[in-house]
Formats: C-alpha cells, sequence, structure tokens
C-alpha cells in the first residue's frame, strides 16, 4: 500500500494561526477491508471555516481533534476498491482531509461522490460546483431571494463563493456589486466575473468612504447582502441599504483570529427592517442537488468560469492555507496533490 503523507493539526493557534500548529507526517495506507475504497486526491480545498475548526470553543461544528489529520474536501480518483459501488479509475468527490490518500466506507452517507468531468473539471467541484459554490446560491435564492432589477452586494467578491454569487445573481437580472482587495482583483470582477462594479475596500478603509463608495456604485440602494467578511464593512452595508433589504450571514472572516467584529449602529436593522439570517450550507442538504444542477450549467455554458489558486503538493498546504486567510488567494484556493 502506497506512503500516505498528512498534516496533522498539531497544537491550537492563540490568536492568528501559524504553520507551527500543524506537523506533516508520513504513514502506510492500511490494506483495504470489505466495502472500503481507496482513493488517491487530486486536490485538496483550502476553506476559510478550517480556522475555526482550529479553536476549541463552541460553535456550530466539533473543533478539529488534536493529532488527526486536518479536515477538508477533496476530489480524486478510485485506485483500489472493494466496494461494488465504485471502480478503480471513478473520479470522486469526498472529506477526505489535508492528506494524500484516504480509505473510505463506501456506504457512509455523503462521504463519496462519483462526479463526472466530461464538461465540468474535476478541481470545479471543490469550488463553483461545490460546497462553495452552494454556499452562494443558498443565501443568494433562498435567504436573499433577489428579484430582476435589484441591488446585490457580495463581499470577498473574487474568492470561491463571491464569484459564484456573482454569475447566479446576474442569471437573474440583478445589478451585483462586489467588494474586493486591491485593484486587479477589482479588475477581474468586473470584466470576467461580471459584476457590474466592484469596490477595492483598501481604497476605503473606513465606514465613512467605503459608504460613500457604495453610494456611487449602488445609486438605488442596497436590497440584498451577502456577508463574507463583517466589521466596518457591515457598516458600510447597513447605512445603504434599502427599506426591507435582506442580508445572508455567511462568513465573517474579518473576525477569524478571534478580532472581536462590533456593529456600529444597529439601530439600522430596525430603520430599515432589514432581515439578517446567519447559515451553514451544510444544514441544508436538501437544496444541494438543485444548486449543484444550476452550477454546473453555468460553469459548462462558460458563463462561470471561475478562477483558481493553486499550491503544489501537500506540504506546501499550512501556508496557502494561513494566506487564505489574508487574500493572498485569487479565486478558490486549492493545493494539486498528483
Ligand atoms: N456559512 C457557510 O456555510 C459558509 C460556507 C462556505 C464559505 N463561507 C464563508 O464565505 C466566505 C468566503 O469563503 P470562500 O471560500 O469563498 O473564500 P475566498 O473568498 O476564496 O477567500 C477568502 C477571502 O476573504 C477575503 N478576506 C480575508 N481576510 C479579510 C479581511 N480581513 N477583510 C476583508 N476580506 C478579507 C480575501 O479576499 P480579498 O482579498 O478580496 O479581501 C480572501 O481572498 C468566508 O467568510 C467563509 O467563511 C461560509
Amino acid at each position: 500500500m502506497p506512503v500516505n503523507q498528512q498534516i496533522l493539526l498539531d497544537n491550537r493557534p492563540e490568536g492568528e494561526a501559524v504553520e507551527s500548529n500543524f506537523r506533516l507526517v508520513s504513514t502506510e495506507t492500511p490494506a483495504l477491508a470489505e466495502g472500503q475504497v481507496l482513493v488517491r486526491h487530486h486536490y485538496l480545498s483550502l476553506d476559510p471555516y478550517m480556522r475555526g475548526r482550529m479553536n476549541d470553543s463552541k460553535s456550530y461544528a466539533q473543533p478539529q481533534p488534536l493529532g488527526e489529520v486536518m479536515i477538508g474536501g477533496t476530489v480524486g480518483e478510485v485506485v483500489e476498491s472493494r466496494h461494488p459501488k465504485f471502480a478503480v479509475g471513478d473520479k470522486v468527490v469526498g472529506m477526505g482531509g489535508w492528506q494524500e490518500y484516504s480509505v473510505v466506507d463506501g456506504d457512509a452517507p455523503g462521504m463519496l461522490r462519483k462526479v463526472d468531468t466530461t464538461h465540468v473539471p474535476l478541481s470545479h467541484y471543490l469550488g463553483a460546483v461545490g460546497m462553495p459554490g452552494v454556499t452562494a446560491w443558498y443565501g443568494l435564492v433562498k435567504i436573499i431571494a433577489s428579484k430582476a432589477g435589484e441591488t446585490v452586494v457580495v463581499s470577498a467578491a473574487t474568492g470561491a463563493v463571491g464569484s459564484a454569487f456573482a454569475a447566479l445573481a446576474k442569471a437573474r437580472g440583478c445589478r451585483v456589486v462586489g467588494i474586493a482587495g486591491g485593484p486587479e482583483k477589482c479588475r477581474y470582477a468586473t470584466e470576467e466575473l461580471g459584476f457590474d462594479a466592484c469596490i477595492d475596500y483598501r481604497e476605503h478603509p473606513d465606514t465613512k468612504t467605503m459608504a460613500k463608495a457604495l453610494k456611487d456604485a449602488c445609486p438605488q440602494g442596497i436590497d440584498g447582502y451577502f456577508e463574507n467578511v463583517g466589521g466596518y464593512i457591515l457598516d458600510a452595508v447597513l447605512l445603504r441599504t434599502n427599506a426591507f433589504a435582506r442580508i445572508a450571514l455567511c462568513g465573517m472572516i474579518a473576525g477569524y483570529d478571534g478580532t472581536p467584529l462590533p456593529m456600529a449602529n444597529p439601530a439600522l436593522i430596525l430603520i430599515n427592517r432589514i432581515r439578517i439570517e446567519g447559515f451553514i450550507v451544510s444544514e441544508h442538504m436538501e437544496v444541494w442537488p438543485e444548486a449543484l444542477q444550476e452550477l454546473g450549467r453555468l460553469v459548462g455554458t462558460g458563463k462561470l468560469r471561475p478562477r483558481e489558486s493553486i499550491a503544489e503538493g501537500i506540504a506546501s498546504a499550512p501556508s496557502a492555507f494561513l494566506g487564505l486567510l489574508k487574500g493572498k488567494n485569487f479565486g478558490k484556493q486549492l493545493v494539486k496533490l498528483i
């Protein structure tokens, strides 16, 4: 059986996560038992939620146990099978973790799914046609419930979730405005992703200037906001919302290292009768088939052309992950393992 390189969570961060929180080890892959499948991972997905799992604090999910392989989505290929539903060569998506191979129980619900790579490249099943894409779909369709002609705004606009959000919102006839870090990301947002406008938050580092930029980019006000970041960006959006606006609270990455993100003026929620709803996409499995079908169609027809940031080799995962938390990624952050 092949040797498997794995990244474990070695110790928990105090404040900012650092590379020494992780440890690289090599192990023998165990022989397969009846019903098991050996998957060789082609790509590992790096996602912001992993930062929360590194903490030992109350959250919507259990903390990542110390000394175990870091949790993570993977796509790959079946290289050995003792399960009748999986054959050698099948392309699969699963939760294989930060390692090169995984042994999976083929009957465990939701652990391994075969995917078709005829029209959608394998890696996109971790991004636009995977969990991040469904996240964008859920927030837009089920919480913001946008109507044609409305203005919707998304932060972390060029990332895995934000880029899918743009394609989905454009398909529904919305004016779509992004907020992203830096001129290159903003140019990409308008030229490639179909955003009607994009605001570089680094040029607008406080609530007042951000609110002015939003006023210019959203002359009809904001009907829906997809929140990925938190902090003063949310304060500025609240100042520009229309009555009965809806906010899908998806992420607050600016605070993932433990920085508190107080709201400056929550009274605006009342004044504008805003509905704010937090959600966790894995708690809404019922929408995944419908969402994945639409996302697959958008990718297959070239209406959504997601960009990827690809780190090479399992050993690069910790630094690529820390980069993601600082906006060094440009599009979906992956680690290529083969
Ligand atoms: N609720 C759910 O079920 C769910 C599921 C998936 C993802 N999420 C959330 O969705 C958000 C986006 O996830 P993603 O996978 O698409 O990641 P991503 O956007 O591909 O990457 C994260 C991006 O966040 C931005 N960022 C990082 N630190 C920031 C800061 N301090 N201020 C402003 N922006 C910052 C950076 O973009 P810029 O350079 O543009 O700032 C960075 O590229 C995250 O908050 C994540 O936790 C939630």
